[in-house]
């Protein structure tokens, strides 16, 4: 039944306590009870009909709350993966645009070497020309600079130095002297001792030597030896009179091997002293001419016989053509 019925029925049917006046057909009383229960059933029917639709109202509610809730989120979600995926592109760019960078300082970096690798080779060049000169003009300096150079070299490694300065030194090491171009023959080949006024003009080799040298960082170490090799430790030496540290470690090194060398080699106006008593100067000016840890060493370097075997190597690779005038 349903409620417009129940309610029309409620409506049309009288169902008022009977009036005891009026004459009853029979089995009305059964009638109007069984009435009265179908309109409480029809209440009761109703009732529970509203009830379940509010029930189910309420229930639409909760869900129409929840899907929007969870519409929210993933328009949340959504939005949020799409920043994750913007940043990821970004990321990916900045790592994209690093590794080209990296790449191409990498190739920069190859092509400094390449260059730097010229530049040296270069600067050796001029080196070999450079020596060359000075043994046209000197005719002792060719195996007395092959010497020089493998005695720094030894003492230098000695000391402990780095392999790419033991090198340096060596190179710039036969430079000391390339001042001496510009030194008048007449004083560089005298056979006699030399004047107050000669002596200026040959210490000026230091000066002319640093000049040559020029500016570039290659010669910067061969410019510091042409400049003190002729310095002494206990600053009477010359061109300026620098004392100890102050002198480079380079040309203090140049000083030892260079003055053992000259010693230990005929000159024109002298005879080659032995070894053994070109040490024995050479530790007798420890702490005045020499730097004494230098000279340690270099006596050291001569009691193991390396002094001994440099001049032999020298001597052999003169005699396979090579010009100057071998040490004894
Ligand atoms: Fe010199």
């Amino acid at each position: 039944m349903s409620d417009d019925g129940s309610k029309e029925m409620v409506e049309t049917v009288d169902v008022s306590p009977r009036d005891p006046d009026v004459p009853q057909a029979p089995g009305a009383d059964v009638f109007r009870q069984l009435l009265h229960q179908a309109v409480r059933v029809a209440d009761m029917a109703n009732s529970q009909a509203m009830r379940m639709a509010l029930d189910f109202a309420k229930v639409y509610e909760r869900e129409q709350g929840v899907r929007k809730e969870f519409e929210n989120q993933l328009k949340q979600m959504t939005l949020m993966e799409k920043q994750a995926t913007r940043y990821a592109e970004d990321l990916a760019g900045m790592l994209r645009s690093e590794r080209e960078r990296r790449q191409e300082l990498e190739r920069a970096l190859a092509q400094e070497r390449i260059a730097s690798e010229d530049l040296r080779r270069t600067g050796l060049q001029g080196i070999s020309h450079l020596v060359l000169a000075a043994t046209i003009k000197d005719r002792t300096t060719g195996t007395h600079l092959q010497r020089v150079r493998r005695y720094v070299e030894a003492i230098a490694e000695r000391l402990g130095l780095p392999a790419s300065l033991v090198e340096e030194y060596g190179y710039s090491s036969v430079m000391h002297d390339v001042g001496k171009i510009h030194t008048p023959d007449h004083i560089l080949q005298s056979e006699h001792h030399l004047s107050d006024a000669e002596f200026t003009v040959i210490k000026q080799h230091c000066i002319d030597g640093e000049k040559m040298l020029g500016t570039a960082r290659f010669f910067e170490t061969a410019r510091e030896i042409a400049r003190e090799h002729h310095e002494r430790w206990d600053g009477k030496g010359y061109p300026d009179g620098k004392k100890g540290a102050a002198i480079s470690l380079a040309a203090r090194i140049v000083s030892v091997a260079d003055v053992f060398d000259a010693l230990t080699s005929k000159r024109p106006y002298k005879e080659a002293w032995s070894a053994e008593a070109g040490l024995e100067a050479i530790e007798a000016g420890a702490g005045e001419r020499f730097d004494p840890e230098i000279v340690a060493g270099f006596i050291a370097l001569a009691k193991e016989g390396v002094l001994e075997r440099i001049s032999s190597e020298v001597a052999a690779s003169e005699d396979d053509g090579h010009p100057g005038t071998p040490a004894k």
